[in-house]
Parts: structure tokens; sequence; C-alpha cells
């Protein structure tokens, strides 16, 4: 037989799916970094029914190492048959008790935790925080219904507190996650969905104040693209926001900027709101409103945001969403429009 391959092979093969594998994923991207009350919970249950489960493994490959062992066939025995037992009382007892047990340990904690979980009572007080998130294809819409303000895809909270969330969708069913806070939950075109989560302060700082969120269902060819950002500030900070983004208003400071504005409001805006207190009715919310948009996070949930990614997102929406809403609204832009336009957008800031 062959020689194993050498050490120092199978030591770089190791080390580079090391590598590969270490580079999955972000800092709080993860369902194993919870980051809030609801996120503990759902992992200490993962914890404990993995460890279950690895019991339940190490039991059963013990006894069955055991056996292959013990009664193999051995050299000068091959006529020998072992003694054949037939029905042990006391041994179905005890196979059919532990599994039993097992559950029972399973299932306590976790309906205790599910009820835990679906409890949105609170959300009906007057001083309840409460969001109302809206799923299209491909971007978020999330709507503070106490504070009478409307933003999207970047969600903003304070931290340390229970956040009410009344979810839905408005085209096909998507699903509303943020791994390391919670979730997921379905969001439903024919009925609201609610839960609630807490953005842990500590953690939060930990991961620079921003938390991944990603839509968790199958809903088109853009699906892998449907991010949004979620910021969890302080109770101060996040009543600054509220108050900044409530009277904000586009800053049309250069001709340049004016010329975007022209162009905005032959076009754009006929989907999309410039002002947090846009009163127009859902049903003309087509596309994200975009009050404050210049300080957020991403460009349409997933590019970097500089001048370059805004124009590129403008130009050619397709190539890098495919399958959205935008894409074949509006005629193409010269350079010049593009930096117009550009321009203008800049100016939507929080405050
Ligand atoms: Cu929306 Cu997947």
């Amino acid at each position: 037989m062959k020689k194993w391959l050498p050490k120092w092979r199978v030591l770089s093969l190791f080390s580079m799916i090391a590598l590969l594998l270490a580079g999955c994923g972000k800092p709080f991207l993860s369902t194993l970094q919870p980051a809030g009350e609801v996120a503990d919970m759902q992992y200490s249950l993962m914890l404990l029914s993995t460890a279950i489960m690895v019991l339940v493994i190490i039991v059963v490959s013990i006894i069955f190492v055991y056996v292959v062992v013990r009664f193999r066939r051995r050299k000068g025995e091959e006529d020998v048959i072992p003694k054949q037992v037939e029905g042990s009382h006391k041994l179905e007892i005890i196979w059919t008790v532990i599994p039993i047990l097992l559950l029972i340990i399973l299932t306590v904690p976790t309906v205790i935790d599910t009820f835990k979980l679906a409890d949105v009572k609170g959300m009906e007080k007057e001083d309840a925080m409460v969001v109302n998130v809206r799923a299209n294809l491909y971007w978020w819409e999330f709507e503070y219904p106490n504070e009478g303000i409307i933003t999207s895809q970047d969600l903003v909270v304070p931290t340390d507190q229970k956040v009410y969330f009344n979810v839905k969708a408005s085209d096909v069913k998507h699903s509303f996650w943020i791994p390391s806070v919670g979730g997921k939950l379905d969001t439903n075109t024919d009925n609201e969905n609610k839960f609630w989560l807490v953005f842990d302060s500590e953690k939060s700082e930990e991961a620079g104040g921003v938390f991944y969120g990603k839509c968790a269902e199958l809903c088109g060819p853009s699906h892998a693209l449907m991010d949004f950002k979620v910021r969890a500030l302080p109770q101060e900070e996040y009543d600054a926001w509220v108050a900044n983004l409530k009277d904000v208003k586009p800053e049309v400071a250069t001709e340049t900027a004016q010329a975007g504005e022209e162009i905005f409001n032959q076009s754009c805006i006929g989907c999309h709101a410039v002002e947090a207190q846009d009163g127009r009715p859902e049903q003309a919310r087509q596309a994200p409103n975009l009050a404050g948009f210049a300080d957020r996070e991403k460009i349409a949930g997933i590019l970097d945001h500089n001048d370059e990614n805004l124009k590129q997102w403008l130009k050619d929406p397709e190539t890098l969403k495919p399958g959205n809403k935008m894409t074949g609204t509006y005629p193409e832009l010269s350079d010049e429009e593009l930096n117009q336009l550009t321009e203008y957008l800049k100016g939507l800031k929080e405050k």
C-alpha cells in the first residue's frame, strides 16, 4: 500500500482550508456571535440541541465500535454463532426512556423561549419602540409610526431596549433577518408578522455600531443582494437622529446640484421621496425613500458609498442588481447628467 500523503502536504491542505473558511463572513454577520437578548436565547438553544446531538452520536458510535470489535469473525471460530437473545425488557425500557428524557430537556426551554419571543403585547404601549418593515424587490423600507418618519435601507434603532417589528412584503415573500441580533421572520404579502429584538449596546460598539441584515427567503435573481444595514445607537443619539431626519430637506448648494434636482424632479421623484415625512401612501412608495441618503452605510444596500459607485449604480443598475425595479425606468444619462444627479443626491443628508 502506498504511503499516506507526506505530512507537509496534509498540513498545508488543512491550513489552506482553514484560511479559506476564515475569510467567510464579516464580524457580527453570524448567529454564532449573538448581540442581543433574542440572539442569546436562540444561541443557547442551538448549543443545547447540538450538545444533545453530539452526546447521542458519541454513545451510538461507541456502542457500534464495541459491537463490531467484540463480535467480529475470528480465525478458527468461523462456525461459532454467538448466543442469540430475543427481547430484553431492560434494554427496551432504557432505549425508550433515554430519548424521551432528551426530548423533554430539548422541549422545555424551546417552548418557553418560543412564547417569550412571540410576546408582542408591549407593542401596544404608547411609548413602545415600533418599526414597520416592508420588504420589496430588492430593498427595505423602515417606517417609524410613532415618530412619523420613513426611511429605507439603513435601519436605525436605539440599543438596550425592546424594538418591536411589524413585518410584511409588498410583492413576493421575503424574510427579515439580522443574523447576530435575531430572526429570521417571514415577510408576507397577505399578513403582518410581529416580533421583537434587542440590540446590545456593548456588542454594537464592538461591531462599530453597524450590524448586517439580509433577506433570508429566495425571492428572485438579486435575493443575495437584498441587504440592509442596522445602525444601533444609544437612546440620545437615536433621538437626535429622529429629530434631524424629521425636518430634513434636500440641500441644493451648487448649480450642478440644481441641475441634478431638475433631473430628479422630472423622473426619479415619481418613485423616490426625499423627505422622511413625505406623506404619500404606501402604494406610491415604489422605491426607497432617500431622506438622509448621503449618510447611509451603502448605496443600494451593497456598494460602498462613494461618487464612483453612485454613478455606476445610476448608469447601470441592472448589472449591479439584476431584476431590480429601477432598470429601464429612465433614459440613459450622459456623463454630465450623472455628475449633476450625483451632486444632488450627495445633498440628501441626515441633518
Ligand atoms: Cu428578498 Cu430574498
